[in-house]
């Protein structure tokens, strides 16, 4: 591992802070190419039905209108090319979700594009719907997806399966079994900026596209699919990114694509940025799930066996529904050593709107089942809820669910031994049954919640997980770094700069960090699964390490000695630059290839696991059901630390996110309606919602293979809070939830339900 001095763990500013703070940050929709078009989207106003014609002429004939596009005019492949090419681009024939694309219109100003959509008269011919997981699976249904898509048979996309041991031998071996249901809803990702793309046709037939996303190559990839170009045309570069958390990840691919179609068939810039309304019904949300648990214990708290079914809403195309999947998958028995698993996991289409990413893709959707289920063992046994999970969690040497045996960087028991600290458990615990005692009107409650996370795309998609970075010595000694993995609000181009001074030896100020762009670095896949900021560091330490050997050649040729490298820099930089020497370097890394295997669920699935544990006191008005976060206390090891005010930051942030998806933000569905108005109806929570005291460490379990010894923390701490919060709402009730959100009318239900 590197060696580490002052800037590793050094809590430096953001650089990319006072241009946000100020409203200086150029944001897609600031954007403007001379002769561009706005482009607004024709969507379909049924969740299944034929398409039976698209007349565009009465459009066609506003003055301001220059086109309108449908699947005939796509040069290439009509598909949003994800990872499954199921998704039309624009309808062909048939819409399978409200909200679909059908036709596009390209208009001098956004207004008359908006308005000529209403003048795209399409005829509809309305086909049977299915909107709800139960109803596609039974059998009889109508087949709803593209049948080539349904890995599973029918309505089923994935079907996927883990056995470890025996599960009915550990039940044998079992003194308590607890069984029960679970669901969680939609979770809208509530990115500051809404979605947005500029098309701009380059020089020799290429394609340029601006775009707010988390994926450049993947948006490449689906430009250059739909228009039939070679990859080398399509140039993507990143734009300033107001916030993603997973939405961006696919969506932008789907958003480039209708931009880059309108900005083809005109020959002219074309720019799509959705309104919220727009962007809170038609793009991806975190998976409604059902998932049922049936966990066995010893009197000792030993878990012995789980038996988990996971059935996830993917909506009408694929998107990433296996990935998300496969996170459920893999994390159904959490950071616990369990013996005998059985987990069964399917994702199902639907005809709702497609489900993508969202911190922490399927895990959540396991995590709260699974800490609830941990709860009900230490409630039947007579034993603390902490104990229980000390008891359980990994420690170095053990096998994971999928029987992985890790032996580094397992800082599981670590963070629950710190976090128990933190939230002065025992002492809390009392405090909380005294209050309770001599208040009839609100209860206390006290919840935590222990998670493992695997960095990376692992198992699932070993050909993702690499990364690239240029580094280039300029003449005046200044340093121009560029990154396949981009920043969305995470801190990634901080710890990134600081990594490269670090690495070489020189003040932060004279590293400079170039906009993402993928005609500048290699396909470094994308910055998704926490991996973003591990991997960029890892290529940049790379580049660095050939940029310090040439530096020091440099420096011995012309009598500089190693040791006053750093001090006489600028002086090297020249010697470059007079003596013709090559001042650029590309950097590459890749992690440890994993042994998965898909029919058994079993194998190394992850290079490595970050870990956390979470402590939530809420309060709850017995009366109105109102819960509110009190105090909260988390502990994290995501291995060495490169930021610590950054990912503090992420932690509160995390939280945030997580008590909001456990106790207020759900959206409902009405037959494929999602019955929501933007922002305006969506309950996130404010800063009055959200603890201020929240008190966060580190354990710093060093990855020996990750940048001194880091491995990713970005959507571990929304895994972790949701459960602790939800868990602590359970003790204050005394009540044991089955579904998000834990809303005043949930709660009041529950407590009105009899014990
Ligand atoms: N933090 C902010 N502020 N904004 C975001 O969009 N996305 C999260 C997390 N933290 C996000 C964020 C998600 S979903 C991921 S995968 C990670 O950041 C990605 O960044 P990293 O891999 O560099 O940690
Ligand atoms: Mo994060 S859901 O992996 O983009």
């Amino acid at each position: 591992m590197e060696k580490r001095t002052t800037l590793i763990g050094a809590s430096v500013p953001r650089p990319d802070a006072v241009d946000k703070v100020r409203g200086e940050a150029r944001y897609v929709d600031d954007l403007a190419f001379p002769g561009m078009l706005h482009v607004a989207v024709v969507r379909s106003p049924h969740p299944h039905a034929k398409v039976l014609s698209i007349d565009a002429s009465k459009a066609l004939g506003e003055p301001d209108v220059v086109c309108v596009v449908t699947h005939r005019d796509v040069p290439g492949a009509n598909v949003v090319h994800v990872i499954y090419d199921d998704q039309p681009a624009l309808a062909d024939g048939v819409v399978r979700y409200i909200g679909e694309p059908v036709a596009l219109v390209g208009a001098v100003s956004r207004r008359a594009a908006r308005k000529a959509t209403l003048e795209v008269r399409v005829e509809y011919e309305a086909l049977p719907a299915v909107t709800d997981t139960r109803r596609a699976l039974e059998s009889g249904a109508p087949v709803i997806c593209v049948p080539a898509a349904a890995e599973g048979g029918g309505n089923v996309f994935n079907r996927m399966v883990l056995v470890k041991g025996d599960v009915d031998t550990g039940f044998g071996q079992a003194d308590v079994v607890v069984e029960g249901e679970y669901e969680t809803g939609y979770q809208e990702h509530a990115y500051l900026e809404p979605q947005g793309a500029i098309a701009v046709p380059d020089e020799a037939g290429s394609m340029a596209v601006y775009a707010s996303m988390q994926c450049p190559f993947y948006v490449q990839g689906a430009v250059a699919k739909a228009l039939g170009l070679p990859l080398a045309k399509v140039r993507v570069v990143q734009t300033t990114t107001g916030g993603a958390f997973g939405g961006k990840e696919d969506v932008p691919s789907q958003i480039a694509t209708l931009a880059a179609l309108v900005a083809w068939t005109a020959r002219r810039p074309a720019k799509l940025v959705l309104d919220r309304g727009e962007d809170v019904l038609t793009t991806s949300k975190r998976h409604p799930s059902r998932v049922h648990y049936r966990t066995g214990a010893k009197a000792d708290g030993t878990i012995t066996a789980i038996d988990v079914d996971v059935v996830l809403d993917a909506g009408a195309y694929q998107t990433l529904s296996s990935a998300v999947l496969w996170r459920s998958l893999v994390t159904a028995a959490g950071p616990y050593r369990v013996p005998n698993v059985h987990v069964v996991a399917r994702s199902v289409a639907t005809n709702t709107v497609p489900n993508g990413a969202f911190r922490g893709f399927g895990s959540p959707q396991v995590i709260f089942p699974h800490e609830s289920q941990m709860d009900r063992i230490a409630e039947r046994l007579g034993l603390d809820r902490a104990e229980v999970r000390r008891r359980n969690v990994l420690r170095p040497g053990d096998r994971t669910s999928t029987d992985h045996r890790i032996e580094e960087s397992v800082g599981i028991a670590e963070t629950l031994d710190r976090a128990v600290v933190l939230a002065d458990w025992a002492e809390r615990l009392s405090r909380v049954e005294a209050f309770n005692k001599t208040h009839a009107d609100r209860h206390r409650g006290l919840g935590i919640s222990c998670v493992l996370y695997g960095v990376g795309l692992g198992g699932k998609a070993p050909s993702l997980d690499k990364a690239g970075a240029t580094m280039k010595l300029e003449a005046d000694g200044s340093v121009t770094v560029a990154v396949g993995t981009v920043e969305m609000g995470q801190g990634l181009s901080t710890a990134i700069l600081q990594v490269a001074s670090e690495a070489l030896g020189i003040p932060m100020e004279r590293v400079h960090l170039a906009p993402m762009d993928t005609s500048r670095v290699p396909d470094g896949g994308p910055t998704v699964a926490s991996r973003g900021t591990m991997m960029a560091a890892l290529a940049v330490l790379d580049a660095a390490r050939k940029l310090r050997e040439r530096v020091v050649a440099v420096a011995r040729e012309v009598g500089i000695p190693d040791a006053a490298a750093a001090e006489r820099w600028s002086e090297i930089a020249r010697a470059f630059w007079t003596r013709n020497v090559d001042p650029a370097v590309e950097g590459w890394a890749k992690t440890e290839p994993v042994s998965w295997d898909p029919t058994t669920g079993l194998g190394d699935a992850y290079p490595v696991y970050a870990f956390a544990t979470h402590v939530a006191e809420v309060e709850v008005d017995l009366a109105t059901g109102e819960a509110h976060v009190v105090d909260f206390a988390a502990a994290h090891d995501s291995g060495t630390i490169l930021n610590r005010a950054l990912a503090a930051g992420q932690v509160e942030g995390g939280i945030a996110q997580g008590l909001g998806f456990a106790l207020s933000e759900s959206i409902p569905q009405k037959e494929g309606r999602l019955v929501v108005n933007g922002l305006t109806t969506y309950r996130l929570p404010t800063i009055r919602d959200v603890p201020l005291n929240a008190r966060v460490d580190f354990v710093e379990a060093a990855f020996p293979a990750g940048p001194f010894g880091m491995k990713g923390i970005g959507e571990v701490p929304l895994m972790a809070a949701h459960a602790a919060v939800a868990r602590a709402v359970a003790h204050a009730m005394g009540r044991d939830p089955a579904r998000y959100p834990l809303d005043p009318p949930y709660v009041r239900e529950l407590l009105s339900a009899s014990a």
